[in-house]
């Protein structure tokens, strides 16, 4: 991993002895993204679309800016199919609420993996529960391989929606969702998908990829939280009504009727997070700013490295083993908790994260109660694995 693009963090300068192995949870922030959002607050602060002076002006192109570069970014056909909100979680709710729903009759399905993020389980769970729909789940292989022969006898007429998660933020499985895209799509049936963990380090093209939803949150490609993006396809947030209501989404009011918006603004009701669009169009910037293929080789190297070392240490065993997988390890140690082991490692100054990781069906699925996970990203380092596996062989030794 290069040394310049580790330096560009600022988090690591003031925390030198940082090993920080939970991006999958959050990415650190690089200068500008952070130069960015100051300079916004600063420099640039006022409301967007309705002040006619400079100030809100500026404000107003530097966000509508954003939506540009993520257009680009994802390869999307029209600014209008990107949507700016508070993050993945937030867009599949939308979508589910806002697409799936009203389409959704007694009788339908809705499918979902077996190794979903909560965020992309409880919103289908919830409008199936509305609609006396069925919630279908494609199961998986102890290794954290979707078994895709299940998958297209669950994909049915009834089908109203395929949602899956690209990558898995616990097991680190990279699924095959082109093809499951193309099988859905044979049969009519829209797909959403979640790139969550994906889109740090993946390209995403979604007109490639032909999804009819992408969610995303800023947080995890090193821009900041609160925002994300869902792309749509223009016929579908054509078709949606609104999510929210109230300012900045309409067309015209009265006391008896309202008519809204067109796209995007329809479904960007109020005041959104006008500094965490300019800061993740400054994440994008830096992203197309660096070789992105070389920093994936390099995750690559890593991961294998780490892998390695991981499984040399005795007792600890990997939760996931799909053969296409990202560089997330969930991991037992012996039968040391998960907490006590990343309190330990805490205490060392090395950032990982125990428990369920919002998706405890996987925990059911394995039979534990939690796991640790490590998880990289463009900034770590061999010498961080190092560091990781040292002190679990030293936690080992403590608790023998
Ligand atoms: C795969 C996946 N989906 C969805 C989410 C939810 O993202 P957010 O909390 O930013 O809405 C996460 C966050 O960890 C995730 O990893």
């Amino acid at each position: 991993m290069s040394i310049e693009i580790k330096s560009r963090f600022p988090i690591f300068t003031e925390y030198p002895d940082l090993v920080y192995l939970d991006s999958a949870a959050t990415t650190q922030k690089p200068d500008t993204v952070i130069a960015a959002i100051t300079d916004f607050y600063q420099r640039g602060n006022a409301n967007i679309h309705r002040g006619v002076y400079p100030l809100a002006a500026k404000a107003t192109a530097r966000f509508e800016a954003s939506r540009d570069k993520v257009q680009r970014f994802i390869n999307a056909k029209k600014r209008e199919e990107v949507l700016f909100t508070p993050g993945t979680t937030a867009g599949t709710n939308l979508v589910a609420q806002s697409f799936v729903l009203p389409r959704l009759q007694k009788g339908d399905n809705v499918i979902i993996t077996a190794m979903e993020h909560h965020a992309n389980l409880i919103p289908w769970q919830v409008v199936c529960q509305q609609a006396e729909a069925e919630l279908r789940v494609i199961p998986m292989s102890t290794k954290g391989e979707l078994d895709l022969k299940a998958y297209s006898s669950l994909l049915s007429p009834k089908t109203r929606m395929v949602a899956l998660g690209h990558i898995s933020n616990t097991l680190g499985t990279i699924n095959p969702v082109e093809d499951m895209v193309l099988e859905a799509k044979q049969q009519g049936v829209p797909v959403l998908i979640d790139v969550a963990q994906s889109i740090a380090h993946y390209p995403i093209d979604v007109q490639a990829l032909d999804a009819d939803f992408i969610v995303f949150s800023g947080h995890k490609l090193f821009g900041p939280t609160g925002i994300g993006v869902l792309h749509g396809k223009e016929e579908w947030l054509h078709q949606m009504k609104p999510y929210q209501y109230g300012g900045d989404m309409i067309r015209d009011v009265s006391f008896s009727n309202t008519t809204f918006a067109g796209l995007p603004n329809k479904f960007e009701a109020g005041t959104p997070n006008i500094a965490g669009a300019i800061g993740l169009g400054a994440a994008i910037d830096f992203l197309n700013a660096i070789d992105r293929a070389s920093a994936l080789s390099d995750l690559k190297h890593l991961q294998a490295y780490a892998e390695s070392s991981l499984l040399a240490l005795p007792g600890l065993s990997l939760i996931g083993t799909a053969k296409e997988r990202t560089a997330i390890f969930s991991f037992a140690l012996d039968d040391i908790h998960p907490h006590d082991i990343a309190t330990f490692l805490g205490e060392e100054k090395i950032a990982t994260r125990a428990g369920h990781h919002c998706t405890q069906p996987i925990m059911d699925f394995f039979g534990l109660p939690a796991t640790t996970r490590a998880s990289f990203s463009i900034y770590n380092t061999t010498d961080d694995v190092d560091r990781l596996v040292q002190t679990l062989a030293e936690i080992q030794a403590f608790f023998s």
